[in-house]
């Protein structure tokens, strides 16, 4: 437990990674090595595809199964969407959304960018409309943000992150956003190697929960879990878990392994 009594959450997000039996056989490596864990929260990701696999994987370890994206309608007409009941039906209890991957938003800039935009066209207000529609359902979000290089070498971090948190959760009631969870993931820190410094990670998970405050007030900015996302891994983890405004960590390419994974889980526990 962080001192201020928010349970940390330990997410790993699976990305477009592993087949049913591959998601089987990370899962039940992870099982034992958390099972047991108190005071932090362990959370999967997997594809919608693998879901149902990890899902019989998890058995009695006390492991979440959060999904990657989801839609904000109910059924019908929506080809290719995923509904928050088809979620919950595949025993899901988080999902998350607006992550910078289907915002478009990568780390390297490149020729495809104009192609990229056009496929991960995901929006602060599709991110709010997911938050508003899943919420209602029961399924909690996992609601990313983060800057991207050139936005950080302007000066523009805090603003940036601050607008996208404001408009991500726009119209939600205070004990929705107390129940939440955000994720702050600056773009040029996911799959480089190259993790935030971690006096800079929780300054600007600070500007993240004061900005909870200003909007939604005290009770929701003291429950709200922040989690760090970028590079985590088992050696870096211990010390960005320790500061006070870093409620957990989303992990990419560390949660593909069950040994690293552990590690970090036990770091939070810890
Ligand atoms: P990496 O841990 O691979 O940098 O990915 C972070 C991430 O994007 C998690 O959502």
């Amino acid at each position: 437990m962080t001192s201020n009594a928010r349970t940390p959450v330990i997410a790993g997000n699976w990305k477009m990674n592993n087949t049913r039996e591959q998601a089987r056989e990370l899962v039940s490596a992870l099982a034992p090595q958390v099972k047991g864990l108190s005071g932090v929260e362990v959370c999967v990701c997997p594809p919608f595809t693998a879901l149902e696999a990890a899902k019989a994987a998890i058995g009695d370890s006390g492991i979440a199964l959060g999904a990657q994206n989801v839609f904000w309608e109910e059924k019908g007409a929506w080809t290719s969407q995923v509904s928050p009941d088809m979620l919950l039906d595949a025993g899901c209890k988080y999902a998350i959304i607006g992550h910078s991957e289907t915002r478009g938003r990568f780390g390297t800039v490149d020729e495809t960018l104009a192609t990229r935009l056009a496929y991960f066209g995901e929006t602060d207000q599709t991110i709010n409309a997911k938050a508003h529609f899943i919420m209602g359902k029961g399924l909690l979000p996992i609601i990313c943000c983060g800057e991207m290089i050139d936005e950080r070498k302007a000066g523009k971090t805090d603003e940036i992150v601050s607008g996208q948190i404001k408009a991500c959760l726009a119209g939600l009631s205070a004990e929705q956003v107390a129940a939440l969870v955000i994720a702050y993931e600056p773009v040029w820190a996911i799959g480089t190697g190259e993790v935030c410094e971690s006096e800079e990670a929780n300054r600007v998970c600070g500007v993240i929960r004061e900005t909870v405050r200003g909007a939604f007030g005290d009770s929701a900015a003291d429950a709200v879990r922040i989690l760090y996302g970028g590079s985590m891994n088992d050696k870096n983890a211990a010390e960005l878990l320790a500061k006070p405004h870093i409620d957990g960590g989303l992990v990419g390419g560390a949660a593909l392994k069950a040994d690293s994974f552990a590690t970090i889980c036990k770091a939070a526990a810890a």
